[in-house]
């Protein structure tokens, strides 16, 4: 008979308390909210000042999803925010407070809970890094918007403007941020956290100055894959992986951006070894974490503003543009947001249904962007004619209807008000980081309005399933979608509606932060066992 093997003593394993481990985490991340110094990055600071005859200064809230989401998730933590000045009312303020020897304009003076820092750059090069190479160059290349046969021409301007504008501002960026970390060391280490597309030489600078210092770097908008890159030559688009390889944590909207991205560094940076499993680039002795946080909005703060006092006042007149179906579109003036085929997919619509003409408005909320760069201007342009064009085919002259309301201007809490009446909420950018006005909307919307998704924003990967989902050209594919939208019976129309809230309320913006914490805490934590 064979001996049953001796058994062999092992090392006695204490069960892990997952729910310990995690709790703790949470303890921690807690801690760097409350009291680690943070440096918080972006081009568009939080707000901007205007100087008023009596010389004192008042401020307006910077537009936009990165000023607003960060507003909201750095609520307790006095960071600091470093951002370019915007205007004379941003320099004059800056210049007050270095006439004071102040190295921070305090919270209290600008309204937020901010330490604000500006960067100023002379007119000259701002123009160039933002008016040029930030926009369009960049987010045009990184929303897949060239006509590549005749768009970009890399021309001497363009060159002139990479290296007197956007190397110059991202390198005062760059020393402003490790000036601002050198003044905060006796409150601990900072955690630099850049934001988005103008910055992406910045880590590798910083890095080079301060080598211990803790970089997260958030990309608002999509990665393309490395071959539309080569739009860029060499020198910029090498120059542009090699200063984000800079950062510990570089972060996307979705998965498929951050592989986009690891692609293009093994594409065109020498020696990089990338691992896609556990999503990590080693370059030049360090290892870099590439992964994903989708941003989010405050559902709170939303309603709040949803069901002010201000929206109510709108609440008043918006309905004189509502009809028996109502569907809205709320964006920024701009190429990407696809607008102009929304309209010729509305078209299409009331072309193949005569029966919904006097019956549905379809209200295009719109507000004027970068209007410093021709092809913005040129889009705005194009938008108010093919309105003017579809509005002329279809008016009715003895109903007075016109299917098209051009609504222009940037008010929140109108925009808000508007987006509680619709039927259908048009959401179909060819390429979006996030969009997140399809969060806002299925939020605060009280007609279980349906939502139409293009294919190409990054929130579909989250409400996808409860959405109508086209593909951004498929002219069509609008028109048919439109279709079922408003002829959806009420009951799905109400299961969808109340799916989509349910995960808006339940994935909000403090988690997108928290995410980004646990991992910086992660990191550090991996950084300090290695050394
Ligand atoms: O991520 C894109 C973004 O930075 C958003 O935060 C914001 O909506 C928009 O671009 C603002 O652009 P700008 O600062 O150029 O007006």
């Amino acid at each position: 008979m064979p001996k049953a093997a001796e058994p062999i003593d092992q090392p006695v394993q204490e069960p892990v308390d997952e729910a310990a481990l995690a709790a703790a985490l949470e303890e921690r991340i807690n801690g760097v909210v409350a009291h680690r110094p943070l440096v918080m990055v972006s081009n568009r600071g939080p707000v901007q000042f205007t100087q008023e005859r009596n010389g004192h200064f008042s401020t307006k809230q910077g537009s936009g999803g990165l000023v607003t989401a960060v507003s909201t998730v750095l609520q307790e933590n006095e960071a600091v925010w470093i951002a370019a000045t915007m205007g004379r009312g941003d320099r004059a303020r800056w210049q007050r407070a270095r006439d004071n020897n102040e190295a921070f304009i305090p919270p209290a003076e600008s309204g937020t809970n901010f330490h604000l820092r500006f960067v100023e750059p002379d007119e000259a090069a701002y123009n160039k890094y933002y008016n040029v190479i930030s926009n369009p160059l960049l987010w045009f290349l990184q929303h897949y918007l060239w006509d590549t046969p005749r768009a970009p021409d890399i021309t001497h301007e363009v060159w002139d403007a990479w290296r007197n504008g956007y190397v110059t501002v991202n390198q005062q960026f760059a020393n402003e941020i490790v000036a601002a970390c050198d003044n905060l060391t006796d409150r601990g280490e900072p955690i630099v956290m850049l934001q988005d597309y103008h910055l992406y030489l910045c880590p590798g600078m910083i890095r080079a100055q301060r080598p211990g210092t803790t970089i997260q770097h958030f990309i608002h908008i999509p990665w393309p894959d490395p071959d539309y890159w080569r739009l860029l030559p060499v020198e910029m688009r090498k120059a542009i992986c090699e200063g984000m390889l800079g950062n510990d944590i570089v972060g996307f909207q979705t998965k498929s951006h951050a592989r986009s991205f690891m692609y293009t560094c093994e594409a065109y940076v020498p020696d990089v070894e990338v691992d896609y499993t556990t999503r990590t680039i080693r370059w030049n002795d360090r290892e870099i974490k590439v992964t994903h946080y989708p941003i989010s909005i405050d559902p709170t703060a939303v309603k709040r503003i949803a069901y002010s006092q201000e929206a109510r006042a709108y609440e008043r007149y918006l309905p004189t543009h509502w009809n028996e179906y109502t569907i809205l579109r709320t964006d920024r003036a701009e190429p990407s947001k696809n607008i102009i085929r929304g309209f010729q997919g509305f078209d299409r619509f009331l072309e193949l249904h005569p029966e919904f003409r006097d019956r549905v408005n379809f209200i295009a909320v719109t507000q004027p962007s970068r209007m410093d760069v021709e092809e913005y201007r040129n889009y705005l342009d194009d938008i108010s004619a093919i309105v003017g064009r579809i509005n002329a085919k279809y008016a009715n002259v003895e109903t007075g209807w016109q299917p098209i309301t051009l609504i222009m201007g940037e008010k929140y809490a109108r925009v808000l008000a508007a987006m509680k009446w619709y039927d259908l909420l048009m959401v179909n950018s060819l390429m979006d980081g996030m969009a997140l006005v399809a969060k806002e909307g299925a939020l605060v919307n009280e007609r279980s309005g349906v939502l139409l998704l293009s294919e190409g924003a990054g929130v579909v990967e989250q409400l996808g399933e409860w959405a109508l989902v086209v593909s951004p050209a498929d002219v069509e594919g609008h028109a048919e979608a439109i279709f079922q939208a408003l002829t959806m019976p009420m009951a799905e129309r109400h299961r969808r509606a109340t799916a989509m809230k349910r995960e808006i309320e339940s994935h909000d913006v403090t988690m997108w932060f928290r995410d980004q914490l646990r991992d910086i805490i992660e990191i550090e934590d991996q950084k300090t066992e290695e050394a």
